[in-house]
């Protein structure tokens, strides 16, 4: 990658980013578990300069660090150093090295709130209330014998900890193996930003930064005021352990240490399903460059469930900040090709989803498998391996079902491992694997790599305006995507019948100039049409219009 290339403020905006699972992405030493080696064996199929390959932009790892796996590496006990089970430092330089030669980024996930309870520093916090690292952690002497407050964790529903040897209790809102660091203490800030840098220094092109909204609690631990609600998490209303006044602060000085190193970025994972919190974390351009809005994961299929999202999201942000959209993570229980699955219509919306999350204008998150049309496993309650599944919340069956191993080719382990996986690899992967996709222009591969690449070459795709010309239909979505030099409109049907595409009042806009066609699941490529009597999309058609002069 040269050094403009690099450096270049604009790719995050421009680009695609894949969030690998690295235990679930490609075992390359044979021991059922994914690795840095195997991942590297697969940037070619990422993004190799072609159209033969995805055309991904950067890649986010979910953690990589030394762990105990209590919450399979969102509990990290060294913040330099890489897990043994996916490589060494050396075999990370490499990655770097390799991804960047193909002009494909890395992004960190970056777990601060909280470090593992085997971590030194919490060891040594734990020895003695003089201990220099007693305070960098979040510590009460409870009330008579008993936590200080009613705040929850979401793993393990208790929060407060206790420590005979300090006699206090610490706080941990996931689970007793994470507790929680005092963003208050200078040497523990000073600390993490340090890290931060030890990883931008050696190349890392951005950060996804876990559960920003919960660091900073209440000063005065104060309790949170009870409601009603069906899912127990929500019991509480969250004003004092979460999103406080004060982590504002905070994020525009994360943004001072990423923005010392050109073209990186940080991204709050803003742990709510509320968009407003969500855009809080833009700040007035000054906190973190993009956040995570969680509410496409949370809708029912229909248009206008996307375009309320949409709406709401592009109008929070304006001008000042950049979307992000995302349909699945490793955090569900379920993957969004299961989550819409309609019988034999449900590869046809998996590939309206992908049109959608890859034509708006934000940055689209891939959760790796969607491409292939990957969806969930059961996995059998014995063999749960989400302490959230089989601990915390035996209800629950955890996050395992989304988590399941890559599915290269229809090989016994499907070309994931040589071994029994971690986790089972799902049986349909004799016929929904990246070998037989890639060969099959008519497969969910084809369909994700044609619509990657299209994107990178289309600018008012990457970064042109976005407006609505329809609203309040549940059957299709209409949008214009512009910028000084191109109009591109998007017309999704999200139904397996035949739509009428009104486009209400902007009919005489639209049917102006003659368009052509730059992608169409029913339509040639290069077709040109005219819009003026309006047009009728066929069931759960694809079309991606190029507004061109004259007449057709
Ligand atoms: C959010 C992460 O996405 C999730 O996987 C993890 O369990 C919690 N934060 C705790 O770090």
């Amino acid at each position: 990658m040269s050094g403009r290339e690099r450096d270049s403020e604009k790719w995050w905006k421009t680009g695609v980013v894949y969030q690998i699972y690295p235990m679930s992405f490609m075992d390359g030493n044979g021991d059922g578990v994914g690795d840095l080696k195997g991942i590297v064996s697969k940037l070619d199929y990422l993004n190799d300069g072609t159209g033969t390959s995805l055309g991904i932009d950067a890649i986010w790892l979910s953690p990589i660090y030394p762990s105990p796996n209590k919450d399979f590496g969102y509990d990290i006990s060294d913040y330099r150093g890489i897990d043994p089970r996916y490589g060494s430092l050396e075999d990370f330089k490499t990655l770097l090295r390799e991804a960047h030669d193909r002009n494909i980024r890395i992004v960190m996930d970056l777990v601060i709130n909280h470090t593992s309870n085997e971590h030194p520093w919490f060891i040594e916090a734990c020895k003695g209330r003089e201990n220099p690292y007693h305070d960098w952690y979040m510590w009460h002497e409870g009330k008579k014998g008993k936590a200080p407050n009613n705040w929850f964790a979401a793993f393990d529903r208790k929060a407060w900890w206790w420590v005979e040897d300090v006699r206090k209790f610490y706080l941990s809102t996931w689970c007793r193996y994470q507790p929680e660091v005092n963003w208050r203490n200078p040497e523990l800030k000073q600390a993490m930003f340090d890290m931060m840098r030890f990883w931008l220094d050696l190349g890392v092109d951005g950060y996804r930064i876990d559960v920003i909204n919960w660091f900073i609690k209440d000063d005065r631990f104060r309790s949170n005021p009870y409601r009603l609600s069906l899912n127990p998490p929500d019991y509480q209303r969250h004003i004092y352990d979460r999103n406080r006044p004060e982590i504002h602060d905070l994020c525009r000085e994360i943004r001072g240490v990423v923005d010392a190193y050109p073209g990186r970025f940080a991204l709050g994972e803003v742990f709510t399903d509320s968009a407003e919190e969500a855009a809080s974390y833009y700040g007035d351009g000054d906190e973190l460059h993009m956040a995570f809005n969680f509410e496409f994961l949370f809708q029912k299929w229909g248009a206008s469930n996307f375009l309320g999202v949409i709406d709401k999201w592009d109008g929070l942000l304006g001008d000042k900040g950049w979307p992000t959209y995302t349909l699945s993570n490793h955090d569900l229980p379920g993957r969004h090709y299961s989550r819409y699955a309609k019988g034999d219509e449900t590869d046809k919306r998996a590939r309206v989803a992908a049109a959608m999350l890859l034509t708006l204008r934000g940055t689209p998150f891939l959760y790796y498998g969607e491409e292939i049309g990957m969806s969930n496993r059961k996995i059998p309650r014995k063999t749960i391996q989400d302490p959230m599944g089989k601990k915390f919340w035996p209800i629950l069956k955890g996050r395992d079902p989304g988590r399941t191993p890559m599915q290269w080719n229809a090989s016994s382990h499907a070309g994931f491992s040589t071994t029994e996986p971690w986790l089972p690899v799902h049986p349909n992967h004799t016929v929904v694997n990246a070998e037989k996709e890639a060969g099959d222009p008519g497969s969910i591969l084809s369909f994700y790599r044609e619509m990657i690449w299209l994107r990178k070459k289309t600018p008012a795709l990457c970064q042109g305006s976005y407006r609505p010309l329809v609203s309040g239909r549940t059957d299709y979505l209409a949008y214009l995507r512009s910028n000084p030099e191109q109009t591109v409109l998007v017309l999704l049907n999200f139904v397996g019948k035949p739509v009428p595409a009104l486009l209400s009042g902007h009919q005489t806009e639209v049917s102006r100039g003659n368009w052509e066609v730059l992608f169409g699941t029913d339509r040639a490529k290069g077709n040109r049409m005219e819009l003026s009597s309006g047009l009728s999309l066929r069931g759960y058609e694809v079309l991606i219009l190029e507004e061109k002069g004259g007449s057709a």
